[in-house]
């Protein structure tokens, strides 16, 4: 038998699925397990949102649509930008794909070739690293260090030992939740730009910011490509349903390369998508949930060690530094699913040096959730 391997395959695995799914084993055998593992909201999607796939499923066929995604999703993200941030948008400029996830391969195919330095933050968003490693690219980790986010000084620092031809950051971010002030995201996108450095902004965590309103990156600057999605904030992740905003020079070697890719995101959930941006009341209140789950875990996780190593500012995250616990997050992540049963996520995933020390927590769970995997872990330590 031959099975032939490519090198791309042997990418660091996304361990939190790992816990995700040793989390399903324990569940299927009967255990009661707490899963701060995922970040996916415990809510279905909006009312609005299903009703719009019920009626579409009973009408028939759902179909291709064009690449770049449905007009009337297209429209309904454009008027978003001028509704929520005051940014004009053409819907031109728009492409639906399937989640943010698609949306980084095709940024990184459209925007980058083999070999190319790309730069993100370290702690930050695994699937960045992985997938562009798998396609070839060089990426050069930028760690914080403690720092909050990416600055305009660490850019330029990179960039200095290794030029660099993109950059790639998110606000709010994950692991860590923290936003970068409108300031000094200015600061990034305009030194960015000054060194001939693509930007790439990663604003799924965007409605989920609990101090201060949003910032696009998009009005920073002429040349950003935006990628957001309605997994998070509009609680649709199994819809594999996201955007992109693109630089004109952008859009049609997007939708080359979409049409062979992924041909086009799936007309059910585009469909539906249209209905999120009138669910807000809904929304609303789930993010009020995560506000409230937000300041239990501010005031209770560093009472049983787990100090706050990031500012929690946005999305539904606690990074924690569990270095008074452990020495190896990746073993304690597991001793704590099968003792406690409260499943973590490791900070390996984030950060393949400092990662060890750290953890994070979802806090997108109910609030029950959240008081029961308090009360295990307290449990548990002691
Ligand atoms: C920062 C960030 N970007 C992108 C994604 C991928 O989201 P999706 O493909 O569901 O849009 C995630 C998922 O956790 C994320 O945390």
């Amino acid at each position: 038998m031959v099975v032939s391997l490519s090198k791309r395959g042997d990418v660091e695995p996304f361990h939190a699925m790992d816990v995700l799914a040793e989390a399903n084993r324990l569940k299927a055998t009967g255990v009661s397990v707490v899963s701060m593992a995922v970040g996916q909201p415990s809510d279905p999607a909006p009312t609005l949102v299903r009703e719009a796939a019920a009626r579409a499923l009973r009408d028939g066929r759902i179909g291709y649509t064009d690449a770049l995604g449905t007009a009337g999703l297209r429209q309904a993200i454009a008027a978003h930008y001028a509704e929520h941030y005051g940014v004009e948008v053409s819907a031109a400029r728009i492409a639906v794909t399937t989640g943010s996830s698609a949306a980084f391969n095709l940024a990184f195919l459209a925007m980058f070739d083999p070999g190319d330095c790309v730069a993100i933050a370290a702690p930050g968003y695994p699937a960045y690293r992985n997938i562009m490693i798998a396609l070839g690219l060089d990426v050069a980790e930028i760690e914080l260090d403690g720092a909050a986010y990416l600055t305009a000084d660490h850019l330029e620092a990179a960039h200095r030992q290794k030029p660099l031809k993109g950059v790639l950051f998110a606000s709010p971010a994950n692991p860590t939740g923290a936003i970068i002030p409108q300031k000094e995201l200015a600061e990034l996108v305009a030194k960015a730009e000054s060194l001939g450095i693509s930007v790439i902004s990663d604003e799924i965590y965007h409605r989920l910011a609990y101090s201060g309103p949003d910032v696009t990156a998009l009005s920073l600057g002429q040349g950003v490509t935006v990628i957001n999605s309605f997994s998070k904030y509009y609680c649709m992740t199994g819809w594999r349903i996201g955007w992109m905003v693109l630089p004109e020079e952008l859009v049609r070697p997007i939708e080359r390369i979409q049409q062979s890719l992924y041909i086009s995101a799936p007309e059910l959930s585009q469909v539906a998508a249209i209905e999120a941006f009138s669910a807000t009341a809904e929304l609303e209140a789930v993010k009020a949930r995560y506000s409230w789950n937000r300041e239990l875990l501010m005031r209770r996780l560093p009472e049983l060690g787990f100090a706050l190593a990031a500012p929690m500012d946005g999305a539904f995250y606690a990074f924690c530094d569990v270095s008074r616990l452990t020495n190896d997050s990746m073993e304690f992540a597991r001793r704590m699913l099968a003792e406690a049963h409260v499943a973590g996520t490791p900070g390996r995933d984030f950060d393949t040096l400092a990662g060890h020390r750290f953890m994070r927590l979802s806090y997108a769970g109910s609030q029950d959730e959240m008081v029961e995997a308090l009360a295990r872990i307290e449990r548990w330590l002691k």
